[in-house]
């Protein structure tokens, strides 16, 4: 199991701070909308400079052509992965699939922030685990290489497997939960399957990040 590292901080300084404490132990960093916005593609430089792998986290969701030439243009940029909406559609999915030299391909599925409520409103009437297996199957069968997924849904996309399974909301303990709701500590994530996870403040809100790093290296 691997660790990605969630660089969601604002501005280049923050960014290169950590990369450069982390990078001997941390092969991966996750960008996501707020870095991506705030300073551009000069990050996907750097960290590829570093000699580090990339997760750019930018959840793409449009026409099937915008994303596949999104995806084109993120492997001309030696991004390692990048994550779209698997609601997006087949013909987005399979049209970014269907890139030559792109990056690995990570689903999402149904956000976390979303309740059974807030999926009614949008016309879905499914309970979530089961909008959550549609969705995965679609990933399955337009060939993506995974999801990512809460800790909760790790066993249903076991099940519709041929997936690589990303997860974030990992603690170190029960305690200390932020905004997650449903979380995993690094080894029960290992135990159920992950094949990455995704930590972020337990790593870049710390006083010591790199002892964090190491101490859920040494636990997986
Ligand atoms: O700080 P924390 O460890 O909770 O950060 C988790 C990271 O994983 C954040 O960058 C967040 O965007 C991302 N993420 C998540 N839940 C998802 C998908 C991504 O927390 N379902």
């Amino acid at each position: 199991m691997k660790l990605i590292v969630a660089l969601d901080v604002d501005n280049i300084s923050a960014a290169e701070k950590l990369i450069n404490l982390l990078k001997k132990d941390v092969e991966i960093f996750k960008v996501g909308s707020r870095l991506f916005t705030s300073v551009g593609t000069q990050i996907i430089d750097i960290i590829n400079k570093n000699g580090c792998k990339l997760f750019l986290d930018l959840k793409y969701y449009d026409i099937p052509s915008v994303i596949a030439d999104a995806v084109s243009n993120a492997g001309k940029k030696k991004v390692f992965s990048t994550s779209l909406h698997i609601s997006g559609g087949r013909e987005m999915l399979k049209r970014s699939v269907d890139v030559k030299d792109r990056p690995l391909l990570w689903g999402i599925t149904v956000l976390t922030s979303f309740d059974e409520d807030n999926l009614k409103e949008i016309g879905i009437s499914k309970k979530i685990e089961e909008q959550v297996e549609v969705l995965a199957k679609i990933a399955k069968e337009t060939g993506l290489d995974g999801v990512v997924c809460s800790a909760k849904e790790i066993e249903i996309i076991k099940k519709v497997g041929g997936l690589k399974v990303i997860v974030p909301g990992i603690r170190l303990t029960a305690e200390g939960s932020d905004d997650q709701k449903r979380i995993l500590t690094p080894k029960k994530a290992k135990e159920f399957g992950a094949d990455y996870i995704v930590v972020g403040r337990p790593i870049i809100k710390s006083e010591d990040p790199l002892s964090v790093a190491r101490s859920i290296l040494k636990e997986v």
